[in-house]
């Protein structure tokens, strides 16, 4: 933990330059899911109580280099104010005059929020005149975007080397969470891994299972797992050109004494809908005709146990199809009872990535896990093992 934290930096008066990820969903103009906006608030209170002047970066969607209107951050003006409880002074450009007239609008107190930084190429390029542009306006640099840290971006990591700089305290709570879920854990670790493709999680899992002691594996890339201990999965989405890849896996978990937990028994459906005709049957009787969508109940009392003797979960990904009722049972149940330890004192759970934040909210227990990262493609690159480019930064 090399990086300085707000506590360590004199701000009084100064424009604290502050990347913060408000990447939101919005429909028709709207936000329609304010939590990475709401998440922000401790760090821009804290630099305005310290006296400094809060100026936001940020990005919005993928405008790829150019102005497009409906990607301005404009949008996300209202949503702001509100959850921040402040006056927000917008500036229509992340750098020169129109961003330096902002700053000098605002009143103390107020927020300067500057337009979506992709808007210019050299945001993705990582161009050191746009960061230097960027550190031409403010005195501090603060990073509290730990969901855009896996991108070496100009106001991720090339404004990080101009400028006296510090993580926010949501960046903080992530990398002291991270840390503690798979850093230095309290052990036995355990870490579920769920969701559809063994392909988008092949280094996930190859660095999970050198360092975790139990993995349990659910959703569409648990099948392909079956495939590899020569099981028939029917119409089940696998990817039988990567049975080899998930055999090594098994075979290096095995090395490093991590135990792999696969389904023992299924839910099985004709139809890939909700509340499609389904049975329950062992991992090993899936019907030729039939494919999985769900971890059975034999399955859910296993992990259930396992979970009991360990003190550290992590989680990413659902165990079958839990946006189709009754695909769902797995994920939530298991989700309850994660919920449930870590309430009791007894795990530490620690969550990321889209869907997966999405089903323990639906399974209602989302709010008594230890942490609920707030980052999607950050979140998989740190279970990855990689070193995030905006985070490094921050230590150098
Ligand atoms: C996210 O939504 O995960 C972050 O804001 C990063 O967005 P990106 O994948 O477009 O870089």
């Amino acid at each position: 933990m090399g990086w300085k934290t707000l506590d360590d930096l004199a701000m009084a008066g100064k424009v604290v330059l502050t990347r913060v990820d408000i990447n939101v969903p919005m429909d028709g103009g709207r936000v329609t899911d304010t939590t990475r906006i709401d998440k922000i608030r401790p760090t821009v209170e804290d630099i305005i109580a310290r006296g400094g002047r809060p100026v936001l970066l940020a990005h919005f969607d993928r405008p790829k280099g150019k102005v497009v209107p409906e990607m301005s951050l404009a949008h996300v003006v209202p949503a702001l104010e509100a959850a921040l409880g402040r006056k927000v002074v917008f500036g229509a450009d992340s750098v020169g005059e129109a961003a330096a007239a902002a700053i000098a609008a605002a009143n103390p107190g107020d927020v300067v929020l500057l337009e979506n930084t992709r808007f210019h190429p050299g945001e993705e390029k990582n161009d050191p005149a746009l960061a230097a542009a960027m550190a031409g306006l403010g005195d501090i640099y603060v990073n509290d975007a730990f969901s855009a840290a896996h991108r070496a971006h100009a106001s991720t990591e090339g404004l990080a080397k101009l400028l006296p700089k510090a993580a926010g305290r949501l960046m903080e709570a992530e990398l002291k969470a991270l840390e503690a879920a798979l850093g230095t854990p309290a052990r036995p670790v355990i870490a579920v891994v769920g969701g559809a493709k063994v392909s988008t999680k092949l280094d996930l899992l190859g660095n999970l299972v050198g360092k975790v002691d139990h993995l349990a594996i659910g959703g569409g890339m648990a099948n392909t797992f079956l495939v590899a201990r020569g099981i028939e999965v029917g119409k089940s989405l696998a990817e039988r050109d990567m049975a080899g890849t998930a055999a090594a896996i098994m075979e290096k978990a095995r090395a490093s004494g991590c135990t792999i937990h696969l389904p023992v028994d299924v839910v099985v459906a004709r139809e890939f809908k909700a509340n499609a005709a389904h049975e329950t049957v062992p991992a090993d009787a899936c019907p030729a005709d039939a494919m999985i969508l769900d971890a059975g109940p034999q399955t859910v009392a296993a992990l259930k146990a396992v979970m009991a003797e360990c003190r550290t979960l992590l989680w990413n990904g659902p165990l079958g199809a839990f946006e189709l009722v009754p695909f769902d049972a797995a994920t939530m149940a298991a989700a309850k009872e994660a919920a449930r330890l870590t309430r009791e004192g007894r795990l530490v759970s620690v969550a990321g990535g889209g869907d997966t934040v999405a089903a323990l909210n639906q399974a209602g227990a989302a709010q008594d896990f230890t942490f609920i990262s707030t980052a999607g493609g950050a979140f998989l690159e740190w279970m990855e093992g990689k070193e995030l480019p905006g985070v490094a930064a921050l230590n150098a």
